[in-house]
Order: structure tokens, then sequence, then C-alpha cells
């Protein structure tokens, strides 16, 4: 068998039964991968099912106020994915989906491949860091590319490929692999990495949620945050366009 064919047999059998590996709706694809861009699988499954039962089209996306929107997205990541989603949206609902999907706003190279391919049935791959390991660790280079082979290499990569503790024994394509045995196993933030990492609680980005979810409840603004960090947060938030300021009230966009 070929490491098509094998890598295949073994998605056939190993892969992971996720919600949106059950469609082919452009829109619940759409959904699923902007959210899988920056969030765990297993904590955007519940999220992405109650956001399809909540807005089940494009159109109904489109139709929702943007408070309703970036609320639902709280805990998701940059919320900036949340309202171009529901732009892209609303360029579907007025004018259908269009054949280059990366013509749609803020639909980059990757999240067009993978609807693509995932929803219309496209020889595309979608090269996320899972897809790009793999192929650079195995020296695979796929001939074709069929949709379910791009759904095999992101399971291989996120189950056995994984960038740390690669799992080389467990793995049915290491017969033909150039680095079996032989990946990098490094530790995460290893000394001398020269990648100083930052806690999630002491972000930016964490702050912005917090303010967003905030405003979102109608609750006060978050307490025990020091009051230059909140307003170096509420200032990015207002240059994107997320929360508005009306004197000292602060709100989000309708
Ligand atoms: N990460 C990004 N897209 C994915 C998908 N379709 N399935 C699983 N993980 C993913």
């Amino acid at each position: 068998m070929s490491f098509a064919e094998t890598l295949l047999e073994w998605y056939g059998r190993e892969a992971r039964d996720l919600p949106w590996r059950r469609t082919r709706d452009p829109y619940a694809i759409l959904v699923s991968e902007v959210m899988l861009q920056q969030t765990q699988v297993a904590r955007v499954v519940p999220r992405y099912l109650a956001w399809l039962e909540r807005w089940p089209t494009p159109g109904a996306l489109a139709a929702a106020p943007v408070a309703d929107v970036l609320a639902e997205w709280v805990g998701l990541g940059y919320n900036r994915r949340a309202l171009r989603l529901r732009e892209a949206c609303a360029h579907v609902a007025e004018h259908g989906w269009p054949d280059d999907l990366g013509t749609l706003p803020g639909i980059g190279p990757y999240t067009a491949a993978a609807v693509g391919a995932f929803a219309f049935g496209r020889d595309e791959l979608p090269v996320d860091t899972n897809v790009r390991r793999v192929l650079e660790r195995t020296g695979f280079t796929p001939r074709r590319t069929p949709p379910e082979l791009g759904q095999a290499l992101m399971e291989l990569g996120a189950m056995l490929c994984r960038a740390r503790e690669a799992a080389c024994a467990a793995c049915p394509v290491s017969a033909s692999c150039a680095s079996a045995g032989a990946v990098d196993i490094a530790p995460r933030g290893r000394a001398g990495d020269g990648i100083a990492r930052e806690r999630f609680e002491d972000s930016n980005r964490w702050v912005r949620g917090r303010v967003i979810a905030a405003l979102a409840a109608g609750a006060e603004l978050p307490e025990g945050i020091e009051l230059e960090r909140l307003e170096r947060a509420i200032a990015s938030l207002i240059r994107d366009g997320l929360v508005r300021r009306d004197g000292d009230v602060l709100s989000l966009p309708t």
C-alpha cells in the first residue's frame, strides 16, 4: 500500500467522531475551522454545536447583533475572528458562496482550502501547523489531495505525530517516514529556546476577553486587574472597533 492508502486506511479505522466531520454544510465547516484556529478540539465541540443551534445559517448569523456574536464567542480567542466570520456570512447570505472562497472577507488561504475540501469536496489541501509538520517530518509529497487525505493528515498530526512526544511506535506510516523515531521531542519551554512564555492570564488577549465578557453580560468591568492593563486593553478594543466609548460609558457595537 502507498503512504496515502496506508494513512487513509488508518484514518478510516481510528478517526475521532467530530461533529464537523459529519456534515458537508459549508457554513458549518466554516464555523468549525474558524473556531479551531485558536481553540482545542475538545473545547470547540460544545461551542460549535451551540453556535449552529443559535445561528443555523449564514443569513441568521449575519442578522445577529454584533454584541450577541461577541458574547457567544467569549472564550474562543481573538474576537476579530468572530466579526470577520459574521461579515463573510453577510456576503454569502447576499451573493451565495463564491467560487474563490478566498475572496470572502477575512477568509485566508487555509480556511478557504478547508471549506473547499471538506464542504465542496475539492482536491485542496488545507495546510495548518499539524499538516505542515507531518509533511515535513515524513517527507510525504501527495500527488492528489482528496478531502479525506487532509483530514487524515490533520488527525495524524493531532493524535500521533505531535509537535512534542511524537508516537512513532503507534504510527501507521512509520515504515515510510523520513523521521521515524528521530523526531525532536523537546519538552515545552526548554531553557534557551528564546521564547518567553507568558501566562495566558497575564496576556492582553485575556484582559480583552474579560472586558468583552463583562460588557456582554451587562456587568461591571472586571476587578482585580491592574488599572493600567485594563486601560491598555480597552484602548486596543476601541481601536479595533470591538468596543465603543461614549463619555465614561463603554458598550459593545450593535
Ligand atoms: N483542526 C482544524 N481543522 C480541523 C478538523 N477539520 N478536524 C480536526 N481538527 C482540526
